[in-house]
């Protein structure tokens, strides 16, 4: 089969566009990257490129040996993904040490996967360890709302997921293991990856502080809609917030514990600390 007509590929493709419609992906902002099944990789596996040279992906991950990732190339940009994926988007293959990769298809016209491929890999790896290979999808997004929350909140787990919750009543059953946040760091290196990915191991959601977040999933559905449902609480924790520095009536800690119940959750105490004290 055509790498193109994959369904894998056409999958990476919208949600790309997606989040490009969605104002997430200003100039090469933002970055995506998919591990493929076995069978897949069996059913492209006539198409792909001879070999090319192993080059060191900037971290260890062990976890990952052997494996096939579709990740957007490093400076390509979102809004081109939909009129030239071959040009953007790279199939990579993992070695046996889970140190090195090497280009199997894709950037016909040069360039190299994503600058945040250790923080991608890094957070694939530990997801597949949790979630028994369940999840296959890392998102990376400058999603302008949340940006905006790391300058006035706390920079503090347990303070975004309680805001970011108590602001849309679907929150608490989309994410009820929170956000995780990390302060400002240097980015597309082995440090913030390393970061990044000892906060996966709880949460699917991770905020990089004047920066954007990620997001983990195991289809491009549930990983786009996660993105989608986190930046729009922010947004509406901004609108809030630019009307008036105290809300009239909220969803508050006792009707959080109501809706775990109704929705058979658990939602960590800890994040349901009493504000008004
Ligand atoms: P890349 O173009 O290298 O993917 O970098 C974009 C980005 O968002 C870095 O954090
Ligand atoms: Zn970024």
């Amino acid at each position: 089969m055509k790498i193109l007509d994959t369904r894998f590929v056409r999958g990476f493709v919208k949600m790309a566009d997606d989040g490009f419609q969605q104002g997430w992906h200003e100039r090469n902002g933002g970055n995506l990257s998919y591990r493929l099944t076995p069978v897949e990789v069996e059913s492209i596996r006539p198409r792909l490129n001879a070999p090319g040279d192993w080059e060191p992906i900037g971290a260890h991950v062990p976890g990952l040996a052997g494996e096939f990732f579709l990740v957007t190339g490093s400076g390509k940009y979102f809004r081109n993904i939909v009129s030239d994926p071959e040009a953007c988007l790279a199939i990579i293959e993992l070695d046996e040490t889970g140190e090195n990769y090497r280009i199997r298809w894709g950037l016909v016209e040069g360039g190299r996967p994503t600058s945040e491929l250790p923080a991608h890999l890094m957070n694939h790896e530990v997801k597949k360890r949790v979630t028994g290979g369940m999840h296959r999808v890392i998102y990376h997004a400058h999603t302008t709302n949340i940006i905006a929350l790391t300058f006035v909140l706390p920079l503090s787990d347990e303070v975004f997921t309680r805001e970011l919750w108590e602001m849309a009543t679907e929150c608490p059953v989309v994410f009820p293991d929170g956000v995780g946040v990390i302060g400002w760091m240097v980015p597309g290196g082995e440090e913030i990856a390393i970061a990044t990915s000892k906060l996966m191991e709880k949460y699917d959601v991770v905020i990089w502080a004047h920066h954007g977040m990620f997001c983990s999933g195991e289809n491009f559905d549930h990983t786009f809609g996660l993105m989608h449902t986190v930046e729009k609480s922010a947004e509406i924790l901004c609108k809030v917030m630019a009307m008036t520095p105290n809300k009239l009536q909220t969803i508050t800690a006792d009707n959080l514990r109501d809706l775990a119940k109704g929705f058979h959750l658990e939602l960590p105490e800890r994040f349901l600390y009493d504000k008004f004290k």
